[in-house]
């Protein structure tokens, strides 16, 4: 199981004084509440949960949101077209990870504009799992038929949807298993959402029905780049024609981000429960914990970020400057919360990396590696600072550190422009609008194709 976890550290400007907090989400509480979408990176399974410390945090962002004035769109949805149409949505599992939360984001989307939207989980959790329960209910809610993934039933939907979404590689498995012979009746109007960028997903076990399927849509253009390189070289097998969705936040998400009286709210009370003092500048890493995140060298670029402001007099050692904290639910009381939002993915980087446009919309700029989606989010010297992977980036990364800790006002304007930047094309109905572009073409061709069959 992954976990969901916030590394960071401060910086007290005045006297000199730093302070590192390491935030370590590890157990999953019983406390769950749905207020706000979990921040994830969209190629990992993060698992959050809501931290019984910031309960109160909650009600302020519960707060938040009602007291946002729910404006109607003046706009119809892009995806109105979609109206009446039978979406079958499948997802590998049913959790807070970030897969499954997007997907119920689209399966939401889906069902504001009248479509009659079915979710399926190929693995299901033990019945008790509370996670589960909760998602399932609140699916429910909003009239999203939820329905087992296995057997006749399952079959005759997919047989019957007008579209398929099939959410990460791994589901690929079910098409095999559910639909038996009737796999190439379903294939023309399966979308394939790809959200991983790892080697292990290049099995033909997962992905062999890929270039037959309707459409892939991937969350940025070097993920989607590595796939066709990768099923190429590895598989020989061709990526259908495939689309990048850069992702939105969420409404939710904006309505904290946005309310300066709950993001005050939340930010003193998350520096002190963490003793965070308020003139400590708080960077901070939010992600699940692996290597592939870089929090070991997060760490060595903090020290090396000592070395260079010449703390001579720090007494505490790195440790009692590292805060855990345990996997949350809610983010936004963290991003409410630190300064700078440092992104130490590794390798080829993030999928898309959902927490980074979350973090600039609460104005914070982004200490991120020159990999993955982050390349495709952060503009370099703008909305933040790029370093390289790997160990090359230590030094770099330290000096960033120093910079933005040293530069109060290019802090605080590079935060502003990456607000801004989420308002331009990250937001809910931006993604929305991508989407519906890439179903009208799904819709289209499958149509053609079963007009073909017909004939
Ligand atoms: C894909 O392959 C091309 C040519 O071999 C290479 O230039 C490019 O960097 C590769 N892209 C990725 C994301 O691996
Ligand atoms: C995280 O939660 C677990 C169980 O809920 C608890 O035992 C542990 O002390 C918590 N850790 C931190 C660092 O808060
Ligand atoms: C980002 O900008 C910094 C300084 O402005 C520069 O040193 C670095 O090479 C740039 N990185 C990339 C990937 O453009």
């Amino acid at each position: 199981m992954a976990k969901q976890a916030a590394v960071g550290w401060g910086h007290h400007h005045l006297q000199n004084r730093w302070l590192l907090a390491l935030l370590l989400m590890l157990s999953v509480s019983t406390v769950i509440a749905f207020f706000m979408r979990a921040a994830f990176d969209s190629c990992d399974r993060n698992v959050s949960a809501a931290v019984d410390g910031i309960a109160s945090a909650r009600h302020v962002i519960q707060a938040a949101e009602k007291r946002a004035p729910q404006i109607a769109a003046a706009k119809p949805s892009p995806l109105s077209f979609m109206k009446s149409k039978v979406v079958l949505l499948v997802s590998h599992e049913l959790s807070l990870s970030g897969g499954p939360l997007l997907l119920m984001e689209l399966a939401f989307l889906l069902r504001s504009v009248g479509a009659e939207v079915y979710w399926m989980t190929i693995t299901k959790a033990s019945e008790t799992d509370e996670v589960t329960y909760s998602l399932e209910h609140k699916m429910l809610d909003r009239g999203v038929q939820v329905s087992p993934a296995r057997g006749k039933e399952a079959l005759d939907t997919a047989l019957r949807a007008d579209l398929v979404v099939l959410n990460t590689a791994v589901a690929g498995k079910w098409l095999d298993v559910v639909l038996k012979e009737d796999v190439h009746r379903v294939l023309p109007k399966v979308l394939w959402w790809i959200h991983e960028m790892r080697g292990h997903y290049f099995k033909l076990d997962y992905v062999k029905h890929l270039p037959f399927v309707a459409g892939a849509m991937i969350d940025s253009h070097v993920t989607a780049e590595y796939w066709k390189n990768r099923t190429q070289e590895r598989l020989k097998i061709k990526m259908p024609d495939t689309y990048v969705v850069h992702l939105g936040n969420s409404k939710e998400l904006m309505q904290v981000a946005e309310d300066s009286v709950a993001k005050r709210v939340l930010r003193e009370h998350v520096r002190e429960s963490l003793g965070v003092l308020n003139e400590d500048l708080l960077f901070a890493l939010i992600n699940s914990v692996s290597r592939g995140k870089g929090q070991d060298l997060f760490l060595r670029s903090f020290y090396e970020a000592l070395q260079l402001i010449k703390e001579k007099k720090m007494q505490k050692r790195i440790q009692d400057r590292v805060h855990f904290v345990n996997k949350t639910l809610t983010v936004a009381p963290y991003l409410a919360a630190i300064d700078v939002l440092v992104q130490n993915s590794q390798a080829r980087g993030e999928c898309f990396g959902r927490i980074t446009i979350e973090a600039m919309a609460f104005q914070l700029p982004v200490l991120g590696t020159a990999a993955g989606g982050t390349t495709e989010i952060v503009v370099n010297g703008t909305t933040g600072v790029l370093h390289p992977v790997g160990k090359a980036g230590v030094t770099p990364l330290a000096k960033n550190i120093v910079k933005l800790a040293t530069h109060v006002e290019r802090r605080l304007t590079m935060g502003k422009r990456g607000y801004e930047r989420v308002k331009e094309r990250f937001l809910e109905p931006h993604m929305a609008e991508r989407i519906a572009g890439v179903l009208k073409e799904v819709l289209r061709k499958s149509k053609i194709k079963s007009g073909r069959h017909q004939d």
